[in-house]
């Protein structure tokens, strides 16, 4: 990604103290960071702390003439690529909303062009209370973007919505957003998810997959202005921002309305997890123990479910087709295998065994494998970081299309 001029505000919450480990991650990724605070941001945080991990003279007061001397509050709404609040109180959420401008922060976040991304962090009421989200859905829809908050235990005690996001996901949220609109135009469609095949009326074959990969290049997709459709298979997760979701449950269901959006779907990526087999009968009762004779063992027997990608990617076109391989062992030989059979464009390989990365985590480390024998290793990323890299690849692969 490319490295960017950012104006880190930061506001007077708790989460205040993580902005020094946020300057330091979006640093590593070769940002250059600027901090600006709210007079109540410095009683959580010391201004010596983020001049000395930003490198850079700190900005807090608007009528300080000698901090405006050095570069004054239009120079440095100016100056930013992107200002990124960190945290977002309630209060300046408030100000936002209503354009207000009574202190360095709220005016440099009134005067500037520059996309604005902000991470909330608040008590889990304060978060819930229709003030704020009424004031969040001014902002959203004046193109003001929001990552976070995360569920957990809070600073105040209480447990619930309000945690400031990681700083490792700001920062790759940081880094993608205000990115222009390269997929406008583009029918995406995006596989999530395990699937479920059914043995009797209550109870399924399935695996572990959470869908968070496929969930995270759908929201990708959809930021870089593509139209998307995301079969989704079984998850809890919420459908992402301007995203179209055809909800499934078993393979067969997947496979039925994978053929079905195909046709005007450009870009085809399979992060699903598709069992490959299902059981071949199906109770249409629950199976009751009692009816196995002395306690005998049940027996299933399974057979083979259609492989999706195999079809898709035999009807390809002029389509770009991504398929993903989870492997427990000889990750890299198993997707070369994987990409000869298949025929499609990229295989997305992830080591399913490491309990950092993989299914139902928040992270991947994965590897990009392509026709030509060339392999890409990436490092171990937030999961929106993957598809941010992943669609960078697939938008230089169509180039010239
Ligand atoms: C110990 C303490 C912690 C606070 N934490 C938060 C917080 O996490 N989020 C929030 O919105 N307000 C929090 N507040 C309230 C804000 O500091 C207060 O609304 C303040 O006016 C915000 O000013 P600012 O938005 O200009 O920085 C906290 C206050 C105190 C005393």
């Amino acid at each position: 990604m490319d490295p960017r001029r950012i104006l880190l505000a930061i506001s007077g919450g708790i989460a205040a103290y993580k902005a020094p480990e946020l300057v330091r991650t979006l640093r590593r990724a070769d940002h250059v960071v600027r901090c600006a605070l709210t007079p109540e941001a410095e009683r959580f945080v010391s201004p010596l702390s983020l001049q000395a991990v930003s490198g850079e003279t700190v900005r807090r007061d608007l009528f300080d003439a000698g901090e405006e001397g050095e570069i004054d509050h239009i120079g440095l709404a100016d100056w930013a690529d992107l200002v990124l609040v960190a945290p977002a109180t309630a209060n300046l959420l408030a100000k936002m909303a209503a354009g207000l401008a009574d202190d360095l922060v709220s005016t440099v976040l009134l005067a500037t062009r520059a996309p604005i991304l902000v991470a909330p962090a608040m008590n889990v009421n304060m978060w819930s209370h229709p003030a704020t989200q009424a004031n969040l859905a001014v902002l959203r829809d004046r193109g003001v973007a929001v990552v976070g908050p995360d569920s957990g235990e809070l600073a105040c005690g209480w447990e619930g919505i309000g945690r400031m996001s990681d700083p490792s996901v700001i920062a790759v949220a940081a880094a993608a957003h205000g990115v222009p609109p390269t997929l406008i135009g583009t029918r995406v469609l995006v596989t999530a998810g395990g699937t479920a095949e059914p043995i009797d009326a209550v109870r399924s074959v399935t695996n572990r997959s959470s869908g968070k990969m496929g969930f995270a290049i759908a929201n990708e997709a959809a930021r870089r202005g593509a139209e998307v459709v995301l079969v989704a298979g079984v998850t809890s997760l919420p459908t992402p921002f301007g995203v179209r979701r055809v909800d499934v449950r078993s393979a067969l269901e997947m496979r039925a309305a994978v053929l079905a959006e195909f046709d005007e779907a450009s870009i085809v990526i399979k992060a699903a997890a598709v069992a490959d087999f299902r059981p071949i009968e199906v109770s249409g009762r629950k199976i009751k123990k009692e009816e196995l004779a002395g306690g005998a063992s049940l027996t299933l027997e399974l057979v083979q479910n259609p492989d999706i990608l195999q079809e898709i990617s035999a009807r390809k076109g002029d389509r770009t087709i991504v398929g993903f391989a989870a492997e427990s062992h000889d990750v890299l030989a198993a997707a070369k295998r994987k990409l000869s059979r298949k025929g499609c464009d990229l295989i997305v390989a992830n080591d399913i065994s490491r309990s950092d990365a993989g299914f139902d985590v928040d992270e991947n480390a994965v590897l990009f494998v392509w026709p030509s024998g060339e392999v890409e290793e990436l490092p171990l990323l937030p999961k929106p970081g993957v598809a941010a890299q992943l669609f960078d690849r697939i938008e230089k692969l169509r180039e010239g299309r």
